[in-house]
C-alpha cells in the first residue's frame, strides 16, 4: 500500500542519494529521518512541516542570542552588501580582536580561524612549535573536534579503554596512523593522582596538556579546582603548556570558564558562540606564546593561514553578538540554566527517577544515572540508559523541545523563565514515564 511520504521523509530520500547517510553532520541525524528547519526566530525553530519547537540545542550551544537576532541580521546584511571576503585585511577583524582580548586578562593576542576543530588543531601545532616537543596529553572521552591528535580516545569503550591507571589511546577513525596514537597520552578526568602519575611517565616529551574545563561528552561536569591546579603545576614544572579548549565553555563567564580557577592556561581555543551564528574559531594567549604564528619573525615557527579566516561577515556577526554578551547577559543565561537544574532536580526527586542532572554556566545535561558521573567511564551510557534517554528525548521533541542529542541543553538570551518552566514540566512528565530502569 502506497504511503504518502511526509515532506521530511521525501527530503531525506533525496538527501540519501547525494549525502553519505543523508547528512553533512552526524549530529542532525535522527530516526527515521532528520528534522528539516524552515525558519527560526529567537528561541523558536519551525520545521518544514510547520511544527514550532523551543530550541535548547542552539546549534550545539553556539547560539547565545537564539536565532536571527535583529541586530546581528542587520549588521551582517550591511556587511554582505560590501563584500563577504577579500584578499585584504579588514578593520572589523581588528575591532573584534580588540574585543576578545579585552574579555580576559590572559589574552594579549588572538588569531581567528573557521571552526573549533581548526582552533584546537592550530593550538596544538602552536604548542608544538613553542616547546619543540610533539606529544600531547588529553582527557579520555573529551571531544575537541576532528583533528587526529585531538580526537584520540573520544569514543573509547569498556572493551578497549584499558585500565584506569593507564588508559589506552584508542583511535576514532579507521586509518588513524599508529604514530598519532603513540604521540597522544590519555589521562582520566578529575582524577589528579592518576593523571599526574601518567603525565610523569612522559616528562620532558609533551608539548601540552589539552583540557576542556567542562567536557560535554565526559558528563558535563566542571573540572575540579584541584584537577586544574595539579595539571597546571605539572605543566609548569615540565616546561609544557596548558591548553584550554573553551570552544563550548567560553559562554560560561565573561572571560570564559577559566575564570572558575586560580590558574590561567597558556593558550585558549574558542569557537561556537563567538561567531554570532557563523562558522568561527579563535586561539588566544599571551604575546609570548602567540608569537609562534607571527609572520614577521625569522624563522616563523608556525606558519598559519586560512582562506576564510577572519572574513568580515563572521567578524561582524561575532562582534555584534559578543558586545551584546556582556556580564549581565552572561549572568542572565547562567541564572536560566540554574533555574532549570533546580527544577529538574525537584522533578527527579518527585518522580523517584533513576536520573541526575549535571552542568555549569549556561548548560546542563540529564543522565539516566542515580549519581552524577565523575569521569568518562562513569558517564558511559549503558544500552538500558540509552533506551530510556532516547525515550525521554523523543517525548521532549514531541512536546515541542529540541535538545542536544545527549539530553543536554544550552540557554540563550532569547529565552525566559516561561521556556525553562515549560521544559522542566515536560522533563518531569518524561521522567514519570521512563525515569526508572525497566520503565
Ligand atoms: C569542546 C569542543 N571543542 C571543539 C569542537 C569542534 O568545533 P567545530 O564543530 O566548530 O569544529 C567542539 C564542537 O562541538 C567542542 O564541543
Amino acid at each position: 500500500m502506497a504511503v504518502d511520504p511526509t515532506l521530511s521523509e521525501a527530503l531525506y530520500e533525496r538527501a540519501l542519494a547525494v549525502l553519505p547517510g543523508g547528512v553533512s553532520r552526524n549530529t542532525v541525524l535522527r530516526r527515521p529521518h532528520p528534522l528539516y528547519a524552515d525558519h527560526a526566530s529567537g528561541c523558536r525553530v519551525t520545521d518544514v512541516e510547520g511544527v514550532e519547537r523551543i530550541d535548547f540545542a542552539n546549534n550545539m550551544a553556539s547560539l547565545i542570542h537564539g536565532h536571527a537576532h535583529p541586530e546581528i541580521v542587520a549588521a551582517v546584511t550591511e556587511q554582505l552588501g560590501k563584500g563577504s571576503a577579500f584578499t585584504l585585511a579588514t578593520e572589523i577583524e581588528i575591532r573584534f580582536a580588540e574585543h576578545i582580548v579585552n574579555r580576559n586578562a590572559g589574552f594579549e593576542k588572538v588569531r581567528f580561524v573557521n571552526s573549533g576543530t581548526e582552533a584546537v588543531m592550530a593550538m596544538l601545532k602552536a604548542a608544538r612549535a613553542f616547546t619543540g616537543r610533539y606529544k600531547i596529553a588529553k582527557v579520555e572521552g573529551s571531544y575537541h573536534g576532528l583533528y587526529d591528535y585531538a580526537e584520540v580516545s573520544q569514543t573509547s569503550q569498556p572493551s578497549n579503554w584499558g585500565s584506569e591507571s593507564s588508559p589506552v589511546a584508542v583511535p576514532v577513525a579507521f586509518g588513524t596512523p599508529p604514530g598519532v596514537l603513540a604521540d597522544v597520552v590519555v589521562i582520566p578526568f578529575n582524577d589528579p593522582e592518576r593523571a599526574v602519575a601518567i603525565l610523569d611517565e612522559h616528562r620532558g616529551t609533551l608539548a601540552g596538556v589539552l583540557l576542556d574545563p567542562m567536557p560535554h561528552r565526559v558528563g558535563l561536569v566542571p573540572a575540579s579546582s584541584e584537577f586544574v591546579t595539579r595539571v597546571r603545576e605539572w605543566t609548569e614544572s615540565d616546561g609544557s603548556l596548558l591548553l584550554f579548549d573553551e570552544v563550548i565553555t567560553f559562554r560560561s563567564e565573561f572571560g570564559g570558564a577559566q575564570e572558575w580557577y586560580d590558574v590561567r592556561p597558556d593558550f585558549t581555543a574558542m569557537g561556537k558562540l563567538i561567531g554570532g551564528g557563523f562558522p568561527v574559531g579563535a586561539i588566544a594567549g599571551t604575546a609570548r606564546v602567540m608569537d609562534v604564528m607571527n609572520p614577521l619573525t625569522d624563522p616563523v615557527l608556525f606558519p598559519h593561514s586560512g582562506t576564510f579566516s577572519a572574513n568580515p561577515v563572521t567578524m561582524t556577526a561575532g562582534l555584534t553578538a559578543m558586545e551584546m554578551y556582556d556580564t549581565d547577559a552572561v549572568e542572565y543565561v547562567n541564572a536560566l540554566a540554574n533555574l532549570a537544574v533546580a527544577g529538574i532536580k525537584a522533578a527527579i526527586e518527585a518522580t523517584g527517577a533513576e536520573a541526575c542532572v549535571t552542568g555549569g554556566g549556561s548548560m546542563f545535561r540529564v543522565h539516566m544515572k542515580a549519581e552524577p558521573p565523575a569521569t568518562y567511564r562513569d558517564s558511559f551510557v549503558t544500552p538500558e540508559e540509552s533506551r530510556r534517554l532516547t525515550a525521554l528525548l523523543d517525548h521532549l521533541l514531541d512536546s515541542g523541545f529540541i535538545m542536544i542529542n545527549t539530553c543536554s541543553a544550552a540557554t540563550s538570551t532569547a529565552m525566559g523563565e516561561a521556556e525553562i518552566d515549560a521544559l522542566v514540566e515536560s522533563i518531569a512528565e518524561g521522567l514519570e514515564m521512563v525515569g526508572s530502569p525497566g520503565a
